[in-house]
């Protein structure tokens, strides 16, 4: 007979409710309250510290790694075997809520606490983490720290990247006192389980708290700066211009038309940053910046998109009279979570007696990196108000959020106790 364990759903609310103070700032679209805590600032210091300080106080063995990721152990009877890890992380994006990464690390934490509270002692080594620079924000790529440890992006290339104001991810780690020694490239876990809202409708319109990830979709990240001519707005004939802004709002425009076209199947696409440069009233714009983030569930359909806006592009430098330059920020392909490691998602949910649904993430995680190292799946939980996310009106229930950390609890059990 499987050994159940319920966490302590008090407990998870309060750590939940404790770390969105750190990094809280006022929301003037909203009214809100919600958190700003972007990467290896002041705030997500102060919270990581808040998280070691947890991980401590339960027992665990706590090791930074060389790009600030933080894993805590919880020692097994075999030590020389893999450990099951946990994870997720709690930088937030600068308009954040208190649930988006920060779940799946303190529910782990909470299931460290339950098990250790249990007195059960595992076979294998039970491991929690976060990753640093998830959201990619500030430093311009998502899902950073588990993508070096997983290995697709090398410690020194991430460690060179810079913010807005030039300051580098390596010396931002150091000044946060989070430059760690462990090695980025972390022993292959046995598995790897991520607890996360969903950020979605999908469950709420199903009536269920919990869903089992199937796997998380293509995500393509570029930035376009357009080059135009500053010139005279009264007296520049229409035909003679090279305005940076027009050419950067048909893009914009083209990126939705994709969107509700059928040739791209379910395409996402979004201009989150827009910017002309000079901002005068009476000058034609001679520069535009903007980021073009798009999301596939099918590869094939992502790089016809991506070619689509490349053309696109091109017959609109020729049309204006402008120069377009593209940067790669970020590019992953669609990744599949492991089915074993999803069924036996799905059976703890059943013996939990939670319903669930089986759904494809929108949203990028830190496990479709660390699934290319080991077995990974994801749990997800309901968010109420459509599931809306990246922003302060963010909100999962107190039940959801411990229902999801039940199926990670017992799911990480008995992943634990496999020989
Ligand atoms: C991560 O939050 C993403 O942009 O999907
Ligand atoms: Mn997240
Ligand atoms: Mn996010």
């Amino acid at each position: 007979m499987t050994r159940m364990v319920r966490i302590n759903r008090d407990r998870l609310w309060a750590s939940l409710m404790e770390l969105k103070q750190i990094g809280a700032y006022h929301d003037q679209a909203t009214g809100l309250r919600g958190v700003r805590r972007l990467a290896l600032t002041d705030a997500d210091a102060q919270a990581r510290r808040r998280c070691v300080d947890w991980m401590l106080q339960a027992g665990l063995e706590v090791r930074v790694d060389r790009i600030g990721n933080v894993y805590a152990t919880r020692p097994g009877r075999d030590r020389s075997l893999p450990c099951v890890l946990m994870g997720s992380h709690i930088d937030t994006v600068a308009t954040g809520g208190a649930f988006d990464g920060t779940l799946g690390v303190l529910g782990g934490i909470e299931v460290m606490r339950t098990l250790n509270d249990a007195g059960i002692q595992t076979l294998r080594d039970i491991e929690v983490g976060f990753f640093t620079e998830e959201e990619g924000v500030r430093f311009g790529t998502d899902m950073l720290g588990s993508a070096v440890t997983a290995g697709r992006i090398p410690l020194e290339v991430a460690r060179k990247l810079t913010d807005e104001a030039g300051k580098t991810v390596g010396d931002e780690l150091i000044r946060i006192g989070f430059d760690g020694e462990a090695h980025e490239r972390r022993p292959v876990p046995h598995a790897y389980l991520e607890c996360h809202i969903e950020q979605g409708p999908i469950l709420a319109g199903a009536g269920v708290d919990i869903g089992i990830v199937e796997g998380v979709q293509s995500i393509s990240w570029q930035r376009l700066t357009i080059h135009g001519e500053a010139a005279h707005a009264g007296t520049t004939p229409i035909a003679s211009r090279h305005d940076a802004g027009l050419a950067a709002a048909s893009v914009v425009v083209e990126a939705r038309r994709m969107c509700d076209s059928s040739d791209f199947g379910q395409l996402r696409a979004t201009v989150g940053n827009l910017g002309i440069g000079g901002g005068q009233t009476n000058v034609i714009p001679r520069q535009a910046t903007l980021t073009i983030d798009l999301r596939n569930p099918a590869d094939d359909l992502m790089t016809a998109a991506e070619q689509h806006l490349a053309s696109y592009a091109g017959e609109l430098a020729a049309q204006h009279g402008v120069r377009i330059a593209w940067e790669r920020m970020a590019k992953t392909a669609v990744v599949p979570f492991h089915p074993g490691i999803q069924d036996l998602l799905a059976a703890t949910a059943d013996d939990l007696g939670l319903p669930y649904v089986r759904v494809m993430s929108g949203a990028g995680h830190d496990a479709q990196e660390i699934a290319a190292i080991c077995p990974t799946a994801m749990v997800f939980v309901a968010g109420e108000n459509g599931g809306i996310s990246h922003t302060p009106r963010e909100y999962s229930s107190p039940g959801a959020c411990a229902n999801g950390t039940d199926v990670l609890a017992n799911a990480v059990l008995r992943l634990a106790d496999q020989p």
